[in-house]
């Protein structure tokens, strides 16, 4: 581990000489008929072509030997070791625990963190058969059709997600909601047109104290108790969280309780208990399929030389993109209706994880951090952004993610799906110079509409099948990524004290914009204001 900023150290001057020479993929491409072969790994069951990016082989070399000078293997031996890498908040970062096999102990802090998870996972895999079975009833006698899942941020995008993406697991006449927004319109919406005789509500909350979830959970408590009474709260609520007094407080029997740990991120968690709808939802097979691929990508990431490693390569290729070629976002498209939420679960995972503007020693860094994340599952993206992606001012590199088996096939439209995919990323790195669209006969004042300068760098994901265990590896890829990026800034990955000035703020706020007396106002004359026209449209709304 380096004392300091990487920027100031001769490998990342080295890396930073080479690098900034100018490259070009159609040249890159020709000059080296096996570019495709020596840029293409395979991790797991992903097979990654990291080909279409701006780099050479030295550069790679050059990146990988930063990693090493930034301590990379060390970090990453510290955080499965359960060493308290979260500094901020003094606590390990173990969600490598929450897959390890039973036959694997782990002792940290004085306790055998792989036994407590085989627990839970024992405890949620009893509860998940008992409700798919119909063994588990509801107040009136009835079985659970609908499992509500009440959450936010990582105890709601990551169970959605998932759930999302393994639909073909689902098992029949089984269904998971999932209401995370104060909005009560979220709430409302999904309980329209539910029995509450056949729903169960899983409350997931780490601290069970965020105002989102309880507002929601108290809001569908009282749904549950007006049509079937108190003590139906008992058959119908369940939780899961790491906070069992607020739990018990909150009415909710600890009998019923799922837990998890401190030293599990919200991000990094819907492999433990926050994943209980899933869970329910898919079974407890495919549950553990699916945390076998995440230790599988684990023990890839952990034992593959840098160079070869998946997701160890995607982190240091977008270091290059952000702090040399200064890229300010990136873009993930899976080709894959089913991780139509993969993006949004990204965008928390790594903006949350490396959003980040002081090093672990709390000096301010020099250099950019986190990018912006975003994405649309292909081909809807291609009819919106994509026009910007191919000829915008900005460079967008984009990871695409796609399978080889499509989970539904009508006619040739997954071949079509994965046709889209390939071409854009082709389309993206080679362009179409303005000779070749003058010899498709162009008119000359159209010719450089017409002309693509390519140069878009891009890397491909591809997978046999969207199955549990593939799941898994790509989300722990992903993981593994921005842990890398992490420990190469110097941040740390695994605190969010940024979202917590404006939850003080809401609370204050909520109080104004509820008082039944004028409230005396000190904030800016911006929010002021809002709060009074806020405050006299809703006197004029209840009035009328
Ligand atoms: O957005 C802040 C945050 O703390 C996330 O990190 C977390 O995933 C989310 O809120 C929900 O927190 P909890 O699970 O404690 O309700």
């Amino acid at each position: 581990m380096i004392d300091g900023s990487i920027t100031t150290t001769d490998e990342w001057r080295q890396l930073a000489s080479e690098a900034l020479r100018p490259l070009w993929l159609r040249d890159l491409f020709a000059t080296d008929p096996m570019r495709a072969d020596a840029f293409t790994i395979d991790a797991v069951d992903l097979t990654i072509d990291f080909s279409k990016n701006l780099i050479t082989r030295d550069i790679i070399d050059k990146l990988v030997v930063v990693a090493e000078v930034a301590g990379l293997p060390d970090a990453a031996a510290a955080m499965i070791e359960g060493a308290h890498i979260n500094s901020t908040e003094d606590r390990a970062v173990l969600h490598t625990a929450l897959r390890l096999p039973s036959s694997e102990p782990l002792t940290v802090d004085g306790q055998n963190v792989t036994a407590d998870v085989h627990q839970v996972l024992e405890r949620m895999t009893d509860f998940a058969g008992r409700v798919r079975s119909g063994a588990w009833r509801g107040a009136t006698g009835a079985p659970i059709a609908t499992v509500v899942n009440i959450g936010i941020g990582g105890s709601d995008l990551g169970p959605k997600m998932a759930y999302r993406a393994l639909r073909p697991y689902v098992k029949e006449g089984l269904e998971a909601r999932f209401v995370s927004n104060v909005d009560p319109s979220d709430l409302t919406d999904q309980l329209l047109d539910l029995d509450p005789a056949t729903t169960l509500f899983v409350v997931a909350s780490k601290t069970f104290s965020t105002i989102e979830t309880i507002s929601n959970a108290t809001a569908a408590r009282r749904w549950m108790t007006e049509q079937l009474g108190d003590d139906a709260v008992a058959k119908h609520f369940v939780a899961v969280s790491t906070n069992a007094e607020r739990v018990s407080a909150f009415g909710i029997d600890t009998a019923n309780m799922f837990e998890f740990w401190d030293w599990v991120g919200g991000r990094y968690s819907f492999d433990s208990a926050i994943g209980l709808p899933l869970m329910i939802a898919i079974g407890p097979v495919n549950f553990r399929q699916m945390l076998d691929g995440f230790h599988r990508m684990d023990e890839h990431f952990l034992s593959t030389p840098l160079a070869r490693n998946g997701p160890a390569l995607a982190a240091l290729i977008g270091i290059l993109y952000r702090n040399l070629h200064g890229l300010v976002s990136y873009a993930v498209l899976p080709y894959a209706q089913h991780l139509d939420r993969f993006p949004a679960y990204l965008q928390q995972l790594d903006m949350e994880s490396n959003g980040k503007r002081v090093r672990l020693d709390g000096r301010p860094v020099d250099y950019d951090t986190g990018p912006i994340v975003w994405g649309e599952p292909g081909t809807n993206g291609q009819h919106a952004f994509y026009q910007l992606l191919h000829q915008g001012t900005t460079v967008v590199p984009a990871d695409f993610i796609g399978f080889v088996n499509g989970t539904d096939d009508i006619g040739h439209q997954h071949d079509l799906l994965i046709a889209n995919m390939f071409a854009q990323a082709e389309a993206l790195a080679f362009g179409k110079t303005s000779t070749e669209v003058r010899a498709d006969g162009v008119d000359e004042a159209l010719v450089e509409h017409k002309t693509f300068v390519g140069n878009r760098p891009s890397t491909t994901i591809m997978a046999p099948r969207l199955t549990p265990s593939v799941l898994g590896q790509l989300v722990a890829f992903y993981e593994h990524k921005v842990f890398t990026q992490g420990v190469i800034w110097g941040i740390n990955s695994f605190d969010q004290w940024g979202v917590e000035l404006g939850k003080v703020l809401a609370t204050a706020i909520g109080l104004e914009l509820t008082s039944d007396s004028e409230p005396e106002l000190s904030h800016d004359s911006s929010t002021n204001a809002l709060i009074r026209r806020y405050r006299a449209g809703r006197r004029t709304d209840r009035a009328g």
